[in-house]
């Protein structure tokens, strides 16, 4: 007899969601699934992203904008060296539970939607981080989302991309989410008067970490 593991709760809620030309609408469902215990949340690591933490410089008081920033574990780190920080998610359960783990924090955590952003963020931030949330949705919102992410940063910023690379995955056995991202793609944050600064792999090939300035 042959057995099958299910399908885990990420996913089956994913292929729903996208089955409905909603990009975005389970990351609330999983996080509140997670809550009552019926499932996890892949990406949840109770501390910040390595890579972020090896990287990260003082802040000095100016701004910071966390995209996805999940369960705040990176907002967090970035506070604690002093960035004012915004973490925005679409998931109102993550957000709820980012303030909820850090009740004495300074970081604003909002819910908000990269694919609609807030007109006051325009150019209005000294450090964006986006680490692996554009990838998590379907590639048609990719142009949207990196069009967004490049208009968040002010001149002489900082913008981080990290996300997965195609380049060293095996494409023709993926099950997406997440779309991993090719060179040109991580690229094309240089628009609209942002310019790459550096564009590296990490974490032996799987993950690209690029730098972009205004
Ligand atoms: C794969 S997780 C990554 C979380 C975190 N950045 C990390 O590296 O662990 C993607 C996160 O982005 C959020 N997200 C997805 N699409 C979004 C959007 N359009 N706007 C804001 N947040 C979004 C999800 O709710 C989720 O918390």
């Amino acid at each position: 007899m042959t057995t099958t593991t299910p399908d885990p709760a990420d996913r089956v809620l994913a292929r729903a969601s996208l089955a409905r030309n909603d990009p975005t609408g389970w990351f609330d469902q999983l996080y509140t699934a997670a809550e009552r215990g019926e499932a996890e949340v892949p990406w949840t690591r109770g501390k910040p992203n390595a890579d972020l933490a090896a990287w990260v410089r003082p802040g000095a008081g100016r701004r910071a904008l966390v995209v996805g920033s999940a369960l705040g574990d990176d907002s967090e780190l970035l506070s604690a060296h002093g960035w004012t920080v915004t973490g925005f998610d679409v998931a109102p359960t993550a957000v709820a539970a980012a303030r909820a783990r850090f009740p004495e924090s300074t970081v604003d955590y909002v819910v908000a939607d990269l694919l609609n952003p807030p007109g006051e963020w325009h150019h209005a931030f000294d450090l964006v981080v986006e680490i692996m949330n554009i990838q998590a949705m379907p590639r048609d919102f990719r142009p949207a989302a990196l069009t967004s992410l490049a208009s968040f940063l002010a001149p002489g910023g900082t913008a981080i991309v990290s996300e997965v690379a195609e380049e060293n995955m095996d494409m023709a056995n993926w099950q997406s989410p997440p779309w991993p991202f090719s060179r040109p793609e991580v690229e094309s944050v240089a628009q609209d008067g942002v310019r790459l600064v550096s564009l590296q792999t990490i974490r032996a090939g799987a993950r690209y970490w690029a730098t972009f300035t205004r």
